[in-house]
């Protein structure tokens, strides 16, 4: 079983669209997923209540639980654990940092989320884990031509000297109008831009986890013209 923390000090930064987006895109690729809600405001709990559909598992686990939790999934067979975190309480995000097999710190491309990242990364660095950014919300680009903004952050992330994912979120209605019928941009608008961003996303996150496989080729959609985030950083 593999463990997918997802973390982020500050609050807001879209730690639970994305763990609810990764857990329902693993689901759909075959694995028995469990998203553990260690957060105290259970929004991914509130997800799970009102989606129609009984996977990806949701369950409310407290931090201090969390290893008992990870233990009892694994030997009940779950291939895969999302933790989405509280922002805020080191404390009990540190649980999960101590459970993951990769962390990911989610991070809008503003500079009050960029300076926050570096306590979250540096968490995760110091029980050796992998880590590695995400952006989210990034804006849409402008004549194919990426915004400063974004460009800015990814450099300023890559400076912290951890690997940002090529691939991120933008800023996107899908993402708040599935996740408000608890549901995911995937399975609202299978063909929209958001699920082929969580698609790409989660084929790198997986290869990622499984860094002992051979690396995975990034899908073709990507070199489309409203292609998630990079191709061009
Ligand atoms: N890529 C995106 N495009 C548009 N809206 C987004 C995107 N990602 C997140 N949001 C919106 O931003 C808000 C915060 O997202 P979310 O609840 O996932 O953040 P969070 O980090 O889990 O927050 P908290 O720290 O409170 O747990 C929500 O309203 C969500 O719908
Ligand atoms: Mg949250």
């Amino acid at each position: 079983m593999k463990t997918l923390a997802i973390i982020a000090r500050k609050g807001g930064t879209g730690k639970t669209t994305l763990a609810v987006h990764l857990a329902a895109a693993a689901h759909a690729c075959g694995y028995v997923t469990l998203l553990a809600d260690t957060d105290r405001q259970h929004s991914a709990v509130e997800w799970r209540r009102m989606r129609q559909i009984s996977e990806p598992a949701v369950e409310a686990v407290k931090p201090g639980a969390l290893f008992a939790r990870q233990q009892d999934a694994a030997r009940a067979g779950v291939g895969l654990l999302v933790v989405d975190t509280g922002p805020s309480v080191e404390e009990e995000v540190e649980q999960a940092v101590r459970c993951a097999d990769l962390c990911l710190v989610v991070a809008r491309p503003n500079f009050f989320d960029i300076r926050a990242v570096a306590d979250s990364a540096a968490l995760a660095a110091r029980f050796h884990k992998p880590v590695a950014f995400v952006l989210n919300q990034a804006p849409h680009r402008q004549q194919s031509i990426e915004a400063p903004v974004l460009m800015e952050a990814v450099a300023a992330l890559r400076a912290l000297g951890f690997p940002v994912a090529p691939i991120g979120l933008r800023t996107r209605v899908a993402y708040q109008r599935s996740v408000a019928r608890g549901s995911t941009a995937q399975d609202l608008e299978p063909s929209s831009s958001a699920a082929s961003e969580i698609t790409a996303l989660w084929s790198w996150v997986e290869a990622r986890l499984h860094a002992d496989r051979p690396a995975v080729r990034m899908p073709t959609f990507m070199a489309a013209s409203d292609s998630p985030v990079p191709l061009t950083f």
